[in-house]
C-alpha cells in the first residue's frame, strides 16, 4: 500500500517577488521534483497575518514581520512530494539569511532574518493548519 503524498504550504514572500526571484525559486522546487499543486498571487491582510503567525503574535519581532508580510504581493503555493515538508525546509535554509548555508535559497539570496524570501510549513501539524487557512478548498 502506498502512503498518501505529503503537502506543504509555501509562501514566496514579498521581498522575493519585488526582487524578481519568484521564477528562480519556483524553478528550484520544480527541478527537485516537487509538484506545484496550487499557485496564487495574494497580498496578505492583517487578519490573515495574525492567523498565519498565531504562534508569534506576542513576540517582539512580530510587528515588523507583519508590516513586511503585508507590504506587497506574495506567491502562495501548495507543494507536494515525498517528505516535502522536510525537503523544502532543507532547501530554504536557516531562518537568518546571514547564517543560512550556501546552496540554500536563503543562503544564496538573503542577508536578513525578516526579508528571508520563503516561508514553509515546519511540521505536518503546521502544514495542515496553514493549508486549511490559505487553500480551504483543496
Ligand atoms: S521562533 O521564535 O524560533 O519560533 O521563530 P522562527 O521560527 O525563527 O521565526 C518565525 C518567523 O518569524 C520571522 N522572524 C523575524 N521577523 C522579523 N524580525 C525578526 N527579528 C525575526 N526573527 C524571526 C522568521 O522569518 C519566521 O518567518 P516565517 O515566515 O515563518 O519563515
Amino acid at each position: 500500500m502506498t502512503s498518501p503524498v505529503e503537502r506543504s504550504l509555501v509562501l514566496v514572500k514579498p521581498d522575493a517577488v519585488r526582487r524578481g526571484l519568484l521564477g528562480e525559486i519556483l524553478a528550484r522546487f520544480e527541478r527537485k521534483g516537487l509538484v506545484i499543486e496550487a499557485l496564487e498571487m495574494r497580498t496578505m491582510d492583517a487578519t490573515l497575518a495574525d492567523q498565519h503567525y498565531a504562534d508569534h503574535v506576542e513576540k517582539a519581532f512580530y510587528p515588523p514581520l507583519k508590516q513586511f508580510m503585508t507590504s506587497g504581493p506574495l506567491a502562495a503555493l501548495v507543494l507536494a512530494g515525498d517528505n516535502v515538508i522536510e525537503v523544502v525546509r532543507a532547501m530554504i535554509g536557516a531562518t537568518d539569511g546571514r547564517k543560512a548555508a550556501a546552496g540554500t535559497i536563503r543562503g544564496d539570496y538573503s542577508l536578513s532574518n525578516r526579508e528571508n524570501l520563503v516561508h514553509a510549513s515546519d511540521s505536518p501539524e503546521s502544514a495542515a493548519r496553514e493549508l486549511a487557512l490559505w487553500f480551504p478548498k483543496i
